[in-house]
């Protein structure tokens, strides 16, 4: 069976390396290759410290095709990864192609594969913000609509599959993501050197990241984060999204004293810095599961999560931008005494593949 697997951004890496690494030990049990996986990176992420460092790191088999589209307003980048993406398609002729997320790669790969009557397999199929100015929810139903195979991280997201009428192929697997967060704890050293480099104990800092759109776009919105940020009396280490330093650079705004702003890091590093942080301040769909694993505390810094059941079980509180409601949700978080499991075992990868081998062309 021929996969192509189509990736793009930061955490399209972090998820297809989960998945890949399955389908090597799987081919590697096997006299013969079980699946033959193509991974075509569009190119939508570029620098070495958002894409080379994770090939590296997660140790993903070398991409066969890297369509270097880089960055663009939508139309552009969706498109022209589209046309490049179905060259590809045509001249490798997979039996699937299997699609992360909701980035412009995810939609431009189930646009292309659709159109060419290749199956799609979903992986975070069924994610609802329910807010269609955000770039990624038009991708997700989009990519839902076209898709064969539909994996869903929780029930919230088979029952929001139902709701648009899509309930073939939908199963629950539970997150890939949960799988490369256990990938990397196991090799993470005792006394980590990013702690002693940044200066920080512990438990004794806390950690953001901010790159959404709605945050980056405008910079009255990063300024109230910050601002709030600024009244927080600990040290904040916040690795800084490509996007949001082009922002901060072009605006001349300089962050707060207590913050410190440094380069996006590798997956080991930020596993390591939300492990010892203290809370997490961000707006990453991916880190806000990954709080809920190491049980760490997480403001999220949007009006609304995809990720209910963090909010639900008091591990997550939504502040969106607002300054008092950050500053609010610092000071009176409490620390639920429970801690359910939630988006799987631990087991989706190799259930997805079952998955895939089961179904019918
Ligand atoms: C994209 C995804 C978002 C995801 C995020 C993960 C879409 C619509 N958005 O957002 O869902 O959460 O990736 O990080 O697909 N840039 C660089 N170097 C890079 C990559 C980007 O400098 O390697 C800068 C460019 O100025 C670019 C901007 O970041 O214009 C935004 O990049 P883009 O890939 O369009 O969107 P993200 O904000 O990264
Ligand atoms: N991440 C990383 N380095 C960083 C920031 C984030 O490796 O400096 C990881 C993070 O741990 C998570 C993934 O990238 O696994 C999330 O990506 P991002 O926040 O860019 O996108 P989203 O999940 O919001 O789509």
């Amino acid at each position: 069976m021929k996969i192509i697997t189509i990736i793009g951004a930061r955490p399209q890496f972090i998820k297809a390396a989960v998945i890949s690494r399955r389908i090597s030990e799987l081919n590697s049990k096997n006299s013969s290759h079980v699946i033959d996986e193509v991974i075509v990176h569009t190119g939508q992420h570029y620098d070495e410290e958002m894409s080379g460092l994770f090939f590296r790191e997660l140790e993903i088999p070398e991409p066969k095709y890297n369509l270097e589209i880089g960055s663009g307003n939508h139309g552009y980048q969706t498109g022209k990864m589209l046309i490049a993406l179905e060259e590809v398609l045509q001249k490798e002729e997979p039996d699937w192609v299997l699609v992360y997320g909701d980035t412009n790669s995810t939609l431009a790969g189930a646009l292309a594969a659709t159109k060419l009557h290749i199956p799609i397999v979903h992986v975070e199929a069924g994610l609802r913000s329910y807010n269609r100015r955000m770039p990624e929810e038009i991708n997700r139903v989009l990519a839902d609509q076209v898709s064969k195979l539909l994996f869903c991280p929780s029930q919230t997201a088979v029952d929001n599959l139902a709701l648009e009428g899509i309930k073939k192929g939908v199963h629950i697997t539970g997150d890939v993501m949960m799988e490369a967060v256990k990938f990397a704890e196991d090799k993470i050293p005792e006394n980590p050197e990013i702690l002693a480099q940044l200066g920080i104990k512990p438990k004794k800092y806390l950690l953001a990241t901010v790159h959404r759109a709605e945050n980056t776009d405008d910079i009255h919105r990063l300024k109230d984060i910050l601002a709030a940020f600024g009244t927080i009396d600990s040290t904040i280490v916040f690795p800084v999204h490509p996007r949001t330093r082009k922002l901060l650079e072009t605006t001349k705004y300089s962050s707060p004293e207590n913050v410190i702003l440094i380069d996006p890091l590798g997956y080991f590093e930020i596993i390591t810095l939300e492990k010892n942080a203290q809370m997490i301040l961000t707006d990453s769909g991916g880190i806000q599961k990954e709080a809920y694993w190491l049980k760490v505390p997480c403001i999220t810094l949007r009006e609304e999560t995809e990720w209910v059941e963090t909010v639900s079980n008091g591990w997550n509180v939504l502040t969106g931008a607002d300054k008092d409601k950050i500053i609010g949700a610092v000071k009176s978080f409490k620390m639920p005494e429970n801690h359910p499991p939630l988006y799987g075992d631990g087991s989706t990868s190799l259930y997805c593949i079952q998955k895939i081998l089961e179904a019918k062309i």
